[in-house]
Parts: C-alpha cells; sequence; structure tokens
C-alpha cells in the first residue's frame, strides 16, 4: 500500500507594525534575488532601512495621517516578509501597496493572507477608499495573489520602469472599500 503523503497543517499568518529592528532582516531580503526579480529596489543601507521605519508612525494611519507605513509579515510565528502602503492622498482616501516575501516563504499561500488581514484592518479602521498595487507583467504569482484578494486589473502601464536593463510594462491593480467590505 502506497504510504499517504503527510498533510501540511496550515500556516498560521499575522502582521505587525515594522521597526528600527527589523532594519537588518528587511536589508537581507531586498538582497535576495527572487525578492527583485520582479520589482527595481532602490540600493537601501540598513542605516537608510532604519532611518526609515524610525520616522514611521504606525498608530497615525488610525487618525488619518502619515504617508508611509510598514508591516512585517510573520508565518508560524517567523518574520517573513513585509509589506508597505504609501498614501497618497487623504483628502481623497488613495493609497499605494507593495510587499515581499523571503524566498523560503513563497509559494506557500502567505501573501494573500496577510493582504486580506491588512485590508479588513485599513477598511474598517481608517477612511482610505482605494488601495492600488503595481506589478510587472509577467510576475504571475503577483497577479494570483491579488486577484484571489479582490483587486481588479485596471490598465497596463506601458514602460512603467527599469528593471535589470529593461523597461518593464506593469499592470495597475485597485481595490475599493466598496469591493472588499460586502464580501466580509
Ligand atoms: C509574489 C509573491 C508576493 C506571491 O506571494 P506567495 O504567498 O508566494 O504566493 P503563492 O505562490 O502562494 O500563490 C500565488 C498564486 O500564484 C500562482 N502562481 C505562482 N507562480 C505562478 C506562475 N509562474 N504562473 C502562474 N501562476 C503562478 C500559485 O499557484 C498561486 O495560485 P493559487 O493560490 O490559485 O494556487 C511572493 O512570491 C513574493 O514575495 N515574491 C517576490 C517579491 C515580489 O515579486 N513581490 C511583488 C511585487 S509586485
Amino acid at each position: 500500500m502506497a504510504a499517504a503523503t503527510p498533510l501540511r497543517r496550515p500556516t498560521r499568518v499575522a502582521l505587525r507594525p515594522a521597526l528600527p529592528g527589523d532594519a537588518p532582516l528587511l536589508a537581507r531580503w531586498r538582497a535576495e534575488p527572487s525578492v527583485g526579480r520582479y520589482q527595481p529596489l532602490q540600493d537601501a543601507s540598513v542605516a537608510d532601512l532604519r532611518a526609515d521605519l524610525a520616522r514611521q508612525r504606525p498608530e497615525e494611519i488610525f487618525r488619518g495621517r502619515g504617508d508611509r507605513f510598514q508591516w512585517i509579515v510573520a508565518a508560524d510565528g517567523e518574520p517573513v516578509g513585509w509589506i508597505t502602503l504609501a498614501v497618497t492622498s487623504w483628502e481623497h482616501g488613495l493609497a499605494e501597496i507593495g510587499y515581499a516575501l523571503t524566498t523560503s516563504a513563497q509559494g506557500r499561500g502567505i501573501q494573500a493572507q496577510a493582504l486580506e488581514q491588512l485590508l479588513a484592518e485599513l477598511f474598517l479602521e481608517t477612511p482610505l477608499e482605494r488601495i492600488e498595487a503595481r506589478c510587472a507583467i509577467d510576475n504571475l504569482a503577483s497577479q494570483r495573489v491579488l486577484d484571489k484578494v479582490g483587486f481588479t486589473r485596471e490598465g497596463t502601464l506601458r514602460s512603467y520602469f527599469l528593471l535589470g536593463g529593461r523597461r518593464v510594462d506593469n499592470y495597475l491593480y485597485a481595490i475599493l472599500r466598496a469591493d472588499f467590505l460586502p464580501r466580509r
């Protein structure tokens, strides 16, 4: 009789605000080839990353203030990636999200769970109305994550950024409060 395939326990995913002490971890993840494969990550030293995190005030988001926020994604208690949020207009409730997982955490369904949790918090507890995401047209895993979470692909951003010396088209995705909340 064939041996039964062991059942894999579902991964427990959680988020917490990123702290200045996370800078070395972020620097390490940013240097991984798979993390930068589809997105141009600006050169940033540990000191730059630490200073950026030290400027952030995570609680301000709930008061409709601040323009840059970052969270650490944890899987079964271990830090495995990040989500950033750049608020482009509080007046109009607009923000843009970005994310990445360390190589060993990719392909396990973690990012969709993390985004679901964050979107619930953002749409229930902040005045944000529309959250955008952009991704390279070759980044199929990221597109699938956005589809699963309920983003709509709204268009193509031609020749949007330079990656490895090549200009790359991106897709623009967005999710509205009105898309997300009725499904919960
Ligand atoms: C892209 C990324 C966020 C995806 O998150 P993830 O948790 O690893 O996502 P998963 O691989 O578990 O799942 C994504 C879905 O895409 C699918 N997928 C993965 N690679 C694929 C490919 N090459 N072609 C088609 N579908 C693919 C998976 O099958 C899965 O679909 P399913 O849930 O229907 O089975 C993550 O891999 C990552 O951080 N990559 C490096 C950084 C990055 O690209 N960030 C995003 C920049 S926009």
